[in-house]
């Protein structure tokens, strides 16, 4: 049997007359660029996260640079981010010429640090901290929330976590305002690439809106410097088409969670994620622990599993980022994760037979390392 680690064919098959027919109408209608589509897709988004404002933008990259922005973020600023994440994050404070204060992972979550987070907040020329609602379960933002001074903020990377919950409240609105991702892997993912800002916020939605059109108040009159931050048409008609099959997907996701908790949780040689009773989390990946994970990746490869690794090198030891002058032991939680965490096939459309067969192969490779030769 092969299980490969994203099926985005079988996710599509059902739908791919509806969204041929929408890509068919933006066709005929000549407009590409944010028009009615990508409007009418804002306007569910923001609803879906019970939200004041949603502004379409062109990545998730894009939406984490252009909600800094919106923040005044610049120069001179440093914004406090968990080591433990995906380059973007910290790449979108770099591009607004601030630095990342970096901070280690919590043990269990994997997500932010909130202890280190908030002493990091005290530190001089910090306006403001980035919680990211990694493998699709929300950061605890609380903590992050109280430690905020007059003049700083608290921004979400929910790239991927659409629909997630924290406290009984979907994310998105949780802080001042969130980044998403609708990358063709995510969990609502679009044919290309794309992102979006949600927001109570109304000066920020403004800002962000001109900011993605060149810093534009009216065609050719810009009030600052902006970027091509717009969504395609053609992404906003099937995400539009799409967003109304999330809620059904995520339900699918948590099952999958389940089912893996009931076929591995009796072998010890697998660490499983943990959810913590305030958290709802919409399982964009499944990431469980295991020592010689090199081995049993290859391993999971030769039998036609594909299985990924979320991420195997923490923003503090990539080249990218030596000027700030970490090395290896300043993030121990967080290098300690990225040797041994293991991301397993994790989408709606997998079957009994699939998952029975993922875990059964897992469980007899983590055996079979394990014996002494
Ligand atoms: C945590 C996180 N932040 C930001 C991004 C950036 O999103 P995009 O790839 O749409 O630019 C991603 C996407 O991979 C992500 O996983």
């Amino acid at each position: 049997m092969n299980v490969p680690f994203l099926d985005l064919g079988a996710q599509h098959r059902p739908i791919r007359e509806e969204i041929l027919a929408g890509w068919a109408e933006v066709l005929d209608a000549t407009r590409f660029v944010g028009s009615i589509h990508v409007a009418a897709f804002e306007q569910e988004f923001a609803k879906a996260h019970e939200a004041k404002h949603c502004v379409a933008v062109s990545s998730g990259t894009d939406a984490l640079y252009i909600a800094l922005r919106a923040l005044d973020v610049g120069p001179g600023d440093r914004v406090v981010l968990p080591t433990n994440t995906f380059i973007a994050t910290a790449e979108a404070v770099s591009m607004t010429g601030a630095s990342p204060l970096l901070v280690d992972c919590d043990p269990v979550t994997k997500n932010i640090d909130v202890e280190q987070a908030t002493a990091a907040m005290r530190q001089p020329g910090v306006c403001g901290v980035i919680g990211v609602h990694l493998y699709g379960q929300p950061a605890d933002m609380e903590p992050l929330l109280a430690a905020v001074s007059d003049d700083q903020w608290v921004l979400e990377d929910a790239a991927q976590a659409h629909l997630a919950e924290y406290k009984g409240r979907k994310v998105g609105t949780l802080s001042n305002a969130a980044a998403f991702s609708f990358y063709p892997g995510k969990n609502l993912g679009g044919p290309g690439e794309a992102g979006a800002i949600v927001t109570n916020d109304d000066e920020l939605a403004r800002a962000a809106r001109v900011l993605r059109d060149h810093g534009q108040t009216q065609k050719y009159h810009s009030e600052t410097v902006g970027l091509n931050g717009r969504m395609s048409e053609l992404v906003g008609s099937t995400l539009g088409i799409k967003l109304p099959l999330l809620a059904g997907w995520t339900a699918h996701r948590r099952r999958v969670a389940d089912r893996y908790r009931d076929l591995l949780s009796e072998e010890p040689l697998i660490t499983l994620p943990t959810e913590p009773e305030w958290a709802r989390s919409v399982y964009h990946l499944f990431v469980v622990h295991v020592r010689f994970r090199d081995q049993v990746l290859q391993k999971l490869t030769e039998a036609g599993i594909g299985a990924g690794l979320h991420y195997p090198t923490p923003i503090h030891l990539q080249q990218a980022y030596a000027f700030l002058g970490h090395g290896p032991g300043d993030f121990p939680v967080a290098e300690q994760s990225a040797d041994t965490l293991l991301s397993l096939p994790m989408y709606a459309e997998l079957t009994d037979d699939q998952l029975e067969f993922v875990a059964g192969t897992l469980i007899a490779i983590v055996a079979e390392l394990d014996a002494p030769s």
